[in-house]
């Protein structure tokens, strides 16, 4: 049977059992911050999954284009693509277990569809665990379809439990369906980790919901910081290792805590004492909705266990704090919640490439319709025609090929570049060429092959034909882009390896003068058996991308919204403001942000309490005294070191490379700062405070603005 028929036949038969047949969603997500690519059927359906009615129903299935990034380092195996078409039938809070063990065995076996031998299938369930049950309900289903318990393995979350497709949302259990490809006859114990048992099917039972933990709720006094006001270093390097958001704060010192937790980059709450000792069951009822939280979305550390109680009673995960080795093993097996969601939910995933393999008793998916023409123009493109030693470099370029066809052919297709999908697909076309020039591929030998592709699979995804230019022109730019290097790249690659494994500056050097991904400098050291410093090429990475934004920043430092004239002025008012504050209100306050559009500026600084208008005035006066004064506003280069000596200001959180530039205003203000600012401060005019408020525990704002015209 024909990949084809095979997806013609599924919808047929879940359109018989009430299904409606949805079209498939683009390859990169609208919305999803969590993935970069769309990786299973179910992926477009997660609003839905999560009690979201769906426009055609309750009962679904599709053909999804999906992609599988992690799966690269398979590709070129018996049956892993990066790129692939998964089938998949939903029950969006209708059928369950039942229906879908049963519909999936009535496709596998039935006559009028697939047709294969029952004595060929086995499955896998879910063994359980701290966090769901065993599911001996799916195995009593599958039993009575006459599977015998031989045939039927339980595993544990690694195997058989699916999602979420991010960090949390909708997951479940799941029933795995193999398939006996040997060409004895299967033994009659089930093994899932003999290669001959394949699997082809997946029946999740979507029926929790993974959340995490976002806020801290802590008793500050005890668990935080002691009665010096000293942050507890070592829990909140556990609490940023988990990437947690919020903290509360609840006791007496709310407002110091408070403040010390905005100065480590929190955002930071405090809670009035008084709420917590008035009425406790209704103070986190409150709580919660005040901050529009879930209770499984909190932990509470309190010293006080009548606290902890009725905390655990409104349903948050809490513990009466004792030391910071407690509180991380806490957090450690707490941070993460499965709850029920609202509705089960079936959801379920065959691939196309890997079932239709199995259909025609191929022993890999490339041996399939699916890949036999790609082969055929690429090796009829090469001078080194397909052999035992080069196979593997044709699966590659032919897997990749059709990746990088429809990365680039989707309805959200992106360009190659250095982020994110353009670095994935940067990626799969640069190993492709290189895997090209081994078997001698003549330069620019993609396109014939993207025009294959395209031409296999326009009937079923037109926009391929219709975003064929686009294909064509990104990809041989990027052709043309990386073959100029390559040839000096390999060199140096050579070079380099001569000398032993590859420092992480090495690798560098390969991906920035000439264009070579870490990955593929990686599987070229592979080859050769020596190794890369992955960590240390991150490290010099980064240390660029500092370099670089820094580079920028002189010209568009963080906080300016263009370089207008009115942008420049009130640029250099900021500093002054800044100054000002700490010589008329108080010597501690400090920057926390600022930002600076045409109309205003809008400067944000550590401060425990409201100023008061003749303080507002004061302020004002002295900036303006500053203005009419005339200072000179100068800039200099100098080692970090060397401006923190001076004691210039700082952006709070803000990291700064080894070489800076400060500003100064006269000898009133020095700052940290990439500019641009006016030479003279007169030419700035008439400054004027439009308000003052309070945006976090601890943080003030203030806007304020300049006249257009200088005074004189
Ligand atoms: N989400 C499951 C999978 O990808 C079933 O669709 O296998």
């Amino acid at each position: 049977m024909k990949a084809q028929e095979l997806k013609k036949l599924y919808l047929e038969f879940f359109k018989s059992k009430g299904h409606a047949v949805i079209p498939s969603a683009p390859l990169i997500p609208e919305q999803d911050p969590t993935v970069l690519f769309t990786n299973a059927g179910m992926h477009p359906l997660i609003p839905f999954l999560s009690g979201q009615p769906h426009p055609l129903g309750r009962r679904l299935a599709s053909v999804q284009k999906c992609m599988r990034t992690q799966d690269i380092d398979e590709v070129g195996d018996a049956s892993h693509t990066t790129f692939f078409e998964m089938l998949g039938n939903w029950s969006l809070g209708d059928y369950f277990k039942k229906e879908a063990i049963e519909w999936s065995f009535e496709f596998l076996t039935g006559k009028k569809w697939l047709n294969l031998p029952k004595e060929k299938i086995a499955v896998t369930c879910f063994q359980g665990d701290h966090d769901a049950p065993k599911d001996t309900e799916s195995a009593e289903i599958w039993m009575k379809l006459g599977i015998p318990t031989e045939r039927i393995a339980f595993m544990g979350k690694e195997d058989n439990w699916w999602g979420p497709v991010g960090e949390t949302g909708p997951c479940g259990p799941d029933t795995e369906m193999f398939y006996w490809v040997g060409t004895e006859k299967p033994p009659r114990k089930f093994d899932p980790n003999d290669k001959n048992w394949v699997e082809i099917w997946n029946d999740v039972f979507m029926q929790f919901n993974k959340t995490k933990t976002s806020v801290l709720l802590v008793d500050g006094m005890h668990c935080l910081y002691d009665k010096e006001f000293k942050l507890n270093q070592e829990l909140l390097e556990v609490v940023n290792s988990f990437k947690v958001k919020k903290i509360l704060v609840v006791n007496g010192f709310r407002e110091k805590g408070g403040k010390l937790l905005a100065n480590y980059g929190f955002e930071a709450f405090s809670l009035e004492e008084r709420e917590i000792k008035k009425d406790n069951q209704k103070y986190f009822k409150d709580l919660l909705s005040r901050y529009n939280l879930k209770p499984e979305e909190v932990i509470y550390f309190d010293h006080a266990p009548e606290n902890v109680s009725t905390a655990k009673k409104a349903g948050i995960t809490s513990i009466v704090y004792q030391n910071v080795q407690q509180a991380k093993a806490f957090i450690e097996s707490n941070f993460y919640h499965f709850t029920p969601l609202k509705q089960q939910n079936v959801d379920t995933g065959l691939g196309v490439e890997r079932v239709t393999m199995v259909l025609q008793g191929k022993s890999n998916v490339f041996e399939t319709e699916l890949f036999q023409p790609i082969f055929k123009k690429l090796n009829s493109l090469a001078r080194e025609k397909i052999n035992e030693r080069n196979i593997y470099s044709y699966r590659v370029m032919a897997d990749h090929l059709r990746a990088a066809t429809f990365i680039l052919g989707d309805e959200r297709g992106v360009a190659p570049s250095n982020i994110d999908q353009g670095y994935i697909l940067r990626r799969y076309i640069r190993r492709t060429i290189r895997h090209g020039k081994k078997v001698g591929m003549p330069a620019g030998f993609c396109i014939p092959v993207i025009d294959v592709i395209i031409g296999m699979y326009t009937g079923e995804y037109p926009i391929l034909k219709t975003k064929r230019s686009f294909i064509v022109e990104e990809l041989t730019k990027e052709e043309e882009k990386f073959e100029h290097t390559l040839e000096k790249g390999l060199k140096e690659f050579e070079r380099l390896a001569a000398q032993g494994n590859l420092s992480g500056k090495d690798a560098f050097l390969l991906f920035q003068s000439y264009g070579f991904p870490l990955e593929m400098t990686e599987e070229m050291a592979d080859e050769k058996k020596i190794k890369v410093d992955a960590d240390g090429f991150l490290r010099e990475y980064e240390e660029h991308q500092k370099l670089s934004r820094s580079g920028a920043e002189k010209k568009f430092k963080g906080g300016l919204a263009d370089l207008s004239p009115d942008v420049i002025k009130m640029h250099t008012a900021t500093h002054i403001l800044n100054e000002a504050l700490r010589k008329v209100i108080s010597k501690d306050i400090r920057q926390r942000g600022s930002n600076i559009t045409p109309e205003r500026l809008r400067f944000d600084f550590s401060f425990e309490r409201k100023l008061t208008p003749e303080e507002i005035k004061k302020v004002e006066e002295e900036v303006n005294r500053v203005i009419t004064a005339d200072y000179k506003v100068t800039r200099k280069e100098m080692p970090r070191s060397d401006a923190e000596k001076l004691d210039a200001q700082k952006e709070f959180g803000q990291k700064y490379p080894e070489k800076v530039s400060v500003y100064f205003v006269g000898d009133y203000s020095k700052e940290f700062c990439g500019g641009p600012h006016v030479q003279h401060t007169q030419e700035i005019g008439h400054f004027k405070i439009i308000k003052e408020e309070s945006v976090a525990a601890g943080v003030r704002r203030i806007k304020a603005t300049v006249s257009r015209e200088p005074r004189s």
